[in-house]
């Protein structure tokens, strides 16, 4: 099949970008969109011009680290699916597909396709683990886990950080990856112990990243190729309220002075 792919070149995040047009004759339906690029990049290697810079990895749907907009949509128009496990078949003979990076503040530009999304690792570590002492790996199924809360867990443990759902939202919010890093812990006995501060912690810095306000639109949940669902924003906002006014009343509790109020005047 014959593609067009325009597509957004970018030197660096000092310089303007703009978008360069690239005929292709003879795309294998059987392709990944990944792939498509590499038979692009060979083409312009061999022309001496730069090649697509572009993030991938595993190639399978599991690492998170490719992405990108086609035709305006996070990872293209096949559901459920990144762009690396996205065929070529999905496409018309002749079509043209605009192909873009993630716009986000908090994601700033880096070259062509690839932006910096070391703010996700910043969330990830105000709080995104378990630290109180577990003791040696116990044998399996010692803490009983229903099934139903073990299938919530790792319904949310299936995001691979990949930033679709904050490219995709109009505010640019990353509530639908902050919930599904706060649930898939939370929701387990082993996350009990820490469950209020850590939504407390990681909504603070996801905060202070550069996302914008989740309002609900449910742009996220769609474009997500590993559906992860809206639950999980219910679940961080109800674990960052209880944790918040925890917090709160602790902070009254240790800082109220010891007066003898009472026994003075009785
Ligand atoms: S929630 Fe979905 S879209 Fe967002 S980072 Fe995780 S896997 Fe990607
Ligand atoms: S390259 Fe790993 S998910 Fe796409």
């Amino acid at each position: 099949m014959k593609l067009t792919l325009k597509i957004w070149r970018q030197k660096s995040a000092k310089d303007k970008g703009a978008f360069a047009s690239y005929p292709m004759d003879n795309v294998s339906s059987e392709m990944s969109m990944l792939e498509c690029l590499d038979v692009l990049n060979e083409t312009l290697i061999e022309r001496g011009e730069e090649p697509v810079a572009f993030e991938h990895d595993c190639r399978e749907g599991i690492c998170g680290s490719c992405g990108f907009m086609i035709n305006g949509v996070a990872h293209g128009p096949q559901r459920a699916t990144t762009v690396c496990q996205l065929t070529m078949r999905h496409f018309k003979d002749g079509e043209e597909l605009i192909i873009e990076p993630w716009r986000a503040g908090a994601f700033p530009q880096i070259k062509d396709l690839v932006v910096d999304r070391r703010a996700f690792d910043r969330i990830i570590a105000a709080g995104g683990y378990i630290s109180v002492s577990t003791g040696n790996a116990p044998d399996g199924n010692v803490i009983p886990v229903g099934k139903e809360i073990a299938d919530r867990s790792m319904d949310a443990a299936a995001c691979i950080g990949c930033g679709a759902c904050v490219a995709a939202c109009p505010n640019a919010a990353a509530a639908l990856f902050t919930g599904a890093k706060i649930s898939h812990l939370s929701v387990l006995p082993q996350g009990a112990p820490e469950r209020d501060h850590r939504a407390v912690n990681m909504v603070a810095q996801m905060n202070a990243e550069d996302f914008g306000g989740c309002t609900n639109i449910g742009e996220c949940t769609a474009v997500c190729p590993k559906e992860i669902p809206l639950e999980v924003i219910a679940i961080m906002n109800r674990d960052y309220i209880r944790g918040s006014w925890k917090k709160r009343s602790d902070e009254i509790t240790t800082t109220a002075p010891v007066t003898g109020w009472s026994s003075e005047r009785s």
